[in-house]
């Protein structure tokens, strides 16, 4: 099982390439945002910058720190004939750049009772018949804000390889970019959910590592710690949070 990729903390969110723009104190830069040109910081990621413009952002953000997926963003850089697809709150503006939020995108999901399926490719061809239309343009993995193999999982997908589905599609934030650029209109997203269930549903391997530390928690080994948790005050968590071991 390929190992989860490591999510980037705000201090090594994705930094534009050199521009001109000398990084002079507090400089401003120019982007579109929905079509209209505002002067915003130049260290600004988008969703900093779509706020610093004065707009209240209700649905394209929740974690802010790159995990939830709400943030889609679409944008085009000046002379880049390229349309381009990121993470508001992980992606930092450019100078010139032209963006629209796509907060939601309408997708198909199948209703299915986990436990009455079996981990195959009758399964997938049952809930999501669509992936059959794959042409193998490619075009998802390149969408993918995640930079994940998105066409392989789907090719997995279709092989009934539910393991490698899972594995290939773990880090999958549910944006919707890759639904939003596919020609055979597959919902990706959607089938590495289903995936991803159907793997630890029937096909996980049993951890000891994970019984023995629910014995522990139900042998109540922690309570003491929890209660000391439970006592303190939201900023008192907020700086045992930020001070503890990072790994
Ligand atoms: S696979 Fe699709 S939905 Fe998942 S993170 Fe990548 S672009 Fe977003
Ligand atoms: S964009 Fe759609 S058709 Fe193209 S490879 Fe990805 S899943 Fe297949
Ligand atoms: S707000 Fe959650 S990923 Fe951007």
């Amino acid at each position: 099982m390929v190992k989860a990729k490591v999510k980037k903390a705000p201090s090594q969110r994705k930094s534009p390439k050199k521009s001109s723009q000398s990084r002079s104190p507090n400089p401003m830069i120019t982007v579109h945002i929905m079509g209209r040109a505002y002067s915003v910081p130049a260290e600004a990621t988008i969703m900093g910058a779509i706020e610093h413009a004065g707009y209240q952002i209700v649905r394209g953000a929740g974690c802010r720190e790159g995990f939830c997926g709400a943030c889609a963003t679409v944008y085009r850089l000046p002379g880049d004939y390229k349309l381009a697809m990121g993470l508001a709150c992980t992606t930092l503006v450019q100078d010139g750049m032209s963006l629209a939020q796509i907060p939601s995108f309408p997708a198909e999901k199948a209703i299915y009772d986990i436990e009455e399926l079996t981990p195959d490719v009758a399964t997938m061809a049952k809930l999501y018949p669509v992936i059959f239309r794959c042409v193998e343009c490619n075009t998802c993995t390149k969408a993918c804000v995640q930079g994940l193999l998105v066409m392989d999982y789907i090719q997995a997908a279709k092989r009934g390889d539910i393991e490698m589905l899972m594995d290939l599609s773990f880090d999958c934030v549910s944006c919707g970019m890759c639904v939003l650029r596919c020609p055979a209109e597959i919902t990706h997203y959607n089938v590495g959910v289903l995936g991803r269930r159907l793997f630890g549903r029937y096909l996980r391997k049993e951890s000891p590592e994970l019984v023995k530390r629910i014995g522990e928690i139900s042998g109540g080994n922690y309570d003491a710690e929890y209660e000391v948790l439970l006592a303190m005050s939201h900023d008192e968590l907020k700086k045992r949070y930020y001070d503890r071991d990072m790994e």
